[in-house]
């Protein structure tokens, strides 16, 4: 089967003849693969700084955004039959007793660092014809989220971030209504976020560098999200605007613009960061200025990556209320479909358009 496929060694990705996988236990399914979308992880791995093959294999196959179709179901799998559409977890947890986490079915959390991921970290991707996955990873989409259901896993970084900003904010003694939100970078994890931060009321604006007009502030605006540059407004100009943010949902991978922003950041406010920065970028500033800022305003700062089952599923719910409220919304964020040969122009910008870029197997 076809399969798009790096070789750190070899420093070199292609599309390969792999072998197409098979059932090995009554708890599989086997699944041909729609549609897979193109992000930075896909990026720093093509650019050999990330991503790690199998053990004994010199490469590892890509993707790990994923929509597919099953096509052969093992003989205890419930809940999954022939023709339903599914999409895949990336995280598998580690072998080892001590990690509460793996062992709570949270690898999201692992603390030993030994997971894999597919299409990642030690265990091949879903850019392949076909995969096999075990049923406990796979979530069924509803026909009629066909066309936008490759956005499933990117809309479940903010599945997992808001859900901790929920937990988090249950330490204020009143029950904080949706408040303002601001959204640092406009790429797909910035827009869905925006999408998740609006459909739980939170006025939401998108603060990023390009300026407008562009394709993404577009389509913020279309749904009602204001768009700012930062080229523009400062983080002050910003919060004269709109206001401190509640939340501030970092999704640009840039220390630079993590922390300049920090300004925007409200009293009891939350910055959730998301993206992972690919390269050094030393930045200045007065850390007592920043600690202070931490302490007299209760604020806290919150990693978070990776997904888990629950939030697949949040997300598969949102796609649909996503769909009901602003319709077209979603659509318009994919905004090009390729053939896997095209894998590597695509994921290093050479190819394809502004927002999420597909690859289709199918
Ligand atoms: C994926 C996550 C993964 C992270 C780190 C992200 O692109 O969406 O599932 O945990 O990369 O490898």
């Amino acid at each position: 089967m076809k399969a798009v496929a790096v070789f750190p060694g070899k420093r070199q990705v292609r599309v390969i003849d792999a072998p197409e996988p098979q059932l090995q236990s009554p708890t599989q399914v086997k699944v041909r693969t729609h549609e897979v979308g193109v992000c930075g992880t896909d990026k720093d791995i093509v650019q050999f700084t990330y991503g790690t093959p199998p053990p004994g294999s010199d490469y590892l196959i890509l993707g790990h955004e994923c929509l597919g179709q099953v096509v052969e179901v093992g003989s205890a799998v419930r809940g999954l039959k022939k023709g339903d559409w599914v999409v895949p977890r990336v995280r598998r947890p580690c072998p080892h007793a001590v990690c509460p986490a793996c062992r709570h079915g949270h690898p999201d959390f692992c603390i030993t660092g030994d997971y894999t991921e597919r299409g990642i970290k030690e265990a091949h991707g879903f850019a392949s014809q076909f995969f096999v996955e075990d049923v406990a990873y796979l979530h069924r989409a509803a026909d009629e989220l066909r066309a936008v259901a490759v956005l499933t896993e990117p809309l479940t970084i903010a599945q997992k971030g808001l859900r901790q900003v929920e937990r988090i904010q249950e330490r204020l003694p009143w029950k904080m209504e949706a408040g303002r939100a601001v959204v640092l970078g406009a790429g797909p994890v910035g827009q869905l976020g925006a999408l998740a931060l609006m459909r739980r009321g939170y006025a939401t604006s998108v603060y990023s560098r390009s300026r407008k007009p562009n394709p993404k502030a577009d389509a913020l605006e279309a749904v009602g999200a204001p768009y700012f540059s930062t080229q523009d407004l400062s983080a002050e100009e910003l919060v004269r605007r709109v206001g401190t943010a509640d939340v501030l949902y970092e999704s640009a991978g840039s220390a630079s613009a993590a922390l300049g922003a920090l300004g925007a950041l409200g009293d009891n406010g939350l910055l959730v960061l998301t993206g992972v920065p690919s390269h050094a970028e030393p930045v200045s500033m007065d850390g007592a200025a920043l600690l202070k800022q931490l302490v007299l305003r209760n604020q806290v700062v919150l990693g978070t990556v990776n997904a888990a089952d629950t939030d697949f599923e949040a997300a598969l719910e949102d796609l649909a209320r996503f769909r009901a409220r602003w319709p077209g919304g979603l659509e318009r964020l994919i905004t090009g479909r390729h053939p896997p040969e095209a894998f590597l122009d695509v994921v290093t910008g050479k190819a394809g358009g502004p927002i999420k870029n597909i690859i289709s197997f199918s």
